[in-house]
């Protein structure tokens, strides 16, 4: 992969939260004594589930909060891995709120705002587990504003939820830099009309979608070089 061309123009750095800031298998990994060889598969079901009901409850809707979309996906994730353990399921739903935080990420945070960057999280997650995650990972002193789209009560890929955060920060759309590893979350803020960097942190495919990233990266290390020319 060529190094991706810097982007012009841009005054904020928005970023989704679960996956791209959070590592959202490393709630399943804490618990491998208790959930063995059959760990990875429902950290993967249950990843899978939560964002399917955003998703299908955006198309019914019958919006519920995002904790409650995470319960009800971990439900599937146990029964379809064969676990039926209530302080099992309470021990993964609390290791949710403390996801451990990338490594590169307190960093890269502090160096956009010692360039002068404004910054946000702009997440499915609810108010709540957001405060957590980021009251977790110490990283609230380099956010300006941590956006839930409990606010206009629809999950991504709904133009109102990236149109929060131009409302909220008062940027251009064209000016906002918006990450996330979720590669259907990046086409949706391009297609918003965001400038994209999404962050391949697994080695996907891209989606066959409308709405194209301007830069692919690996992990938030470049994303200083690539917006504060
Ligand atoms: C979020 C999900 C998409 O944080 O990861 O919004």
């Amino acid at each position: 992969m060529n190094a991706p061309a810097p982007l012009k123009d841009i005054s904020a750095c928005v970023f989704d939260a679960y996956g791209t800031l959070f590592d959202v298998h490393s709630a399943a990994a804490r618990c491998r004594d208790d959930l063995g060889e059959k760990a990875d598969a429902l950290s993967g079901f249950w990843r899978q589930k939560q964002l399917e009901y955003t998703w299908l409850r955006s198309l019914m809707g019958a919006h519920t909060d995002f904790w409650q979309i995470t319960g009800d996906a971990l439900d599937y994730a146990m029964a379809a891995t064969g676990f039926d353990d209530s302080a099992l399921r309470e021990k993964l739903m609390s290791l949710y709120l403390e996801l451990d935080a990338y490594p590169e990420v307190p960093g890269v945070l502090q160096t956009l705002k010692d360039a002068g960057m404004k910054t946000a999280i702009l997440s499915n997650g609810s108010p709540m587990m957001l405060d957590s995650a980021v009251g977790n990972a110490g990283i609230a002193a380099q956010l300006d504003a941590v956006l839930s789209i409990e606010a206009v009560g629809i999950f991504k890929v709904s133009p109102k939820t990236y149109q929060l955060a131009v409302d909220r920060l008062g940027v251009a759309p064209e000016a906002i830099c918006f990450m996330s590893s979720n590669a259907w979350d990046a086409a949706g803020a391009a297609y918003f009309g965001f400038q994209v960097a999404w962050v391949n942190r697994f080695g996907q495919p891209k989606e066959r979608l409308p709405g194209e990233p301007k830069a692919e990266i690996t992990s938030l290390e470049p994303l200083p070089g690539l917006v504060c020319g």
